[in-house]
């Protein structure tokens, strides 16, 4: 790793663009979107993909922030894309400028503006700011992981029979059928689901033991960049994605991400493979 690069000083910059970001999500919510229906909205990758607004102005705002206080770093930012590909040691910024979109065309105030830091694809900080309830999750690695200054452990549950598991349906409907169709197997054997729709919030939720597992298959790098270093760094066990095409060596599925208290977390991927995670 470069040594020039300070994770605590780098978590620091992503809380303050980041709350900086969730401002103006808050002021662009109230100004368009609450006025006008969320058919109305433009989409990407289906008909229920929507982008406000707010996804497009707050991205703008970090990208334009980061200029000035890392004007050596990189972008990738899910509306925008990569400004540049990361030369070896270069910092990258992984920018979800709303996770929780649809929560947040809706009017529930479960979504969050995700910053991500990486070098050389490591992860090295991260914060996820609620814009609504002005929470500020975040970490540096080796330095633990904060909600609002207090220390974040997972849950210490070890039977996965008990879990709550949080876990993520994908906006390609052909997917959706089949990760409902794998929670439809799981159901009888852990606890309780939730789908709360924010995968970085679904990250910290196993970092603060709000819930005890996570799972979803087909997210992009900016949905976990800052929630899984966030849930790691909780002492949750993680499972990223690995690159496009890349082997599945645990047969999870090659896209893969889980965090789990480490209680539970090789019985929750025990579940998983033996009700069919493979096909999802
Ligand atoms: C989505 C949310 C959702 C998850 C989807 C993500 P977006 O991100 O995190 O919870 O299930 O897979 O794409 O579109 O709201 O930024
Ligand atoms: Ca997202």
């Amino acid at each position: 790793m470069n040594d020039q690069v300070d994770g605590r000083e780098l978590e620091k910059i992503s809380v303050e663009v980041a709350r900086e970001a969730a401002e103006l999500a808050l002021a662009v919510r109230d100004r368009v979107v609450g006025a006008r229906s969320v058919a109305d909205l433009p989409t990407k990758s289906s008909a229920t993909d929507v982008v406000t607004a707010g996804d497009e102005e707050c991205e703008a705002l970090v990208r334009e922030r980061l200029g000035v206080l890392r004007p050596g770093d990189v972008v990738l930012g899910e509306e925008g894309g990569a400004d540049a590909e990361p030369e070896p040691g270069q910092v990258r910024w992984i920018v979800d400028p709303i996770d929780g979109t649809v929560n947040y065309a809706h009017g529930l105030p479960w979504f969050a503006v995700s910053l991500g830091v990486e070098v050389d694809g490591r992860p090295l900080a991260g914060a996820v700011v609620e814009p609504v309830s002005g929470r500020v999750w975040s970490a540096a690695a080796g330095c633990g992981a904060q909600l609002d200054g207090r220390t974040l452990r997972a849950s210490a549950l070890e039977r996965p029979g008990l879990a709550v598991v949080s876990t993520g349906l994908a906006y390609d409907p052909a997917r959706r059928r089949r990760q409902a169709a794998l929670l439809a197997r799981m159901a009888g054997e852990v606890g309780d689901f939730r789908r709360q729709g924010c995968a970085s919030l679904d990250l910290c939720s196993v970092a603060a033991g709000w819930v005890d597992g996570y799972y979803e298959h087909g997210l992009n790098h900016w949905d976990w960049a800052a929630g899984a270093l966030i849930a790691e760094e909780a002492g949750a066990v993680v499972r990223r994605p690995g690159a496009p095409g890349s082997e599945d060596p645990d047969g999870l599925g090659a896209e893969a991400v889980l965090a789990a208290a480490p209680g539970i977390a090789a019985g929750l991927a025990d579940l998983l493979r033996a009700h069919g995670v493979a096909e999802v």
